[in-house]
């Protein structure tokens, strides 16, 4: 396990902190977000999107448990599927009913959960980022949970800095 801390003092730092988690992600991977309601977690995911080569207008869903985006620019280099959940509205106990796993197994995409805090399974390895208001500002912590994610946090270090 390795962690990085990242001041978001921007909206635009968020953004730029989710470009640089997207532009290394790989089908299979798992991107765990935790964090107080209004902390950037949506704003982060659309961020994500988009580096994803991803056309649609990224939205919390709300009414269902999952929201699948398939469709990319032509020319990204990325061109797998986004599996975005939000689990605000559910209990920790109906979170293993989910199937869940049937989206980080397989490497079919990248799974991307906000309010990850209300899972009581885990994927084998997993991306987790912490999300803390600081005033009006933003904290994040990024925490790999795994080999494959030490590598992808270290790509986004590096991205980062
Ligand atoms: N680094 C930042 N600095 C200042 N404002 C930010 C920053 N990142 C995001 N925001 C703003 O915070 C607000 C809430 O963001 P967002 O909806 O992404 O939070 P969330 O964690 O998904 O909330 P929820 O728990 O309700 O799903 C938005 O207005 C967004 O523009
Ligand atoms: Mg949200």
């Amino acid at each position: 396990m390795e962690a990085f801390d990242v001041d978001l003092p921007t909206l635009q730092a968020t953004n730029r902190l989710g470009e640089c988690i997207g532009r290394f992600a790989l089908p299979g991977d798992a991107l765990l977000l935790i964090g107080e309601l209004g902390t950037g977690k949506t704003t982060l995911t659309q961020a994500v999107a988009r580096s994803l080569g991803i056309l649609d207008k990224v939205v919390s869903p709300t009414f269902t448990l999952v929201n699948e985006y398939r469709e990319h620019a032509s020319d990204s280099p990325k061109q797998f599927p986004l599996f975005h959940f939000d689990l605000y509205r559910l209990e920790s106990a109906q979170t293993d009913e989910l199937g869940l796993w049937e989206y980080w197994e397989g490497n079919r995409g990248l799974v991307v959960i906000e309010w990850a805090e209300r899972l009581l399974d885990h994927p084998d390895d997993f991306l987790e980022v912490e999300l803390f208001h600081a005033g009006e500002e933003r904290r994040a912590r990024l925490i790999s949970h795994g080999e494959r994610s030490f590598a992808w946090l270290k790509e986004i270090v590096s991205c980062w800095s």
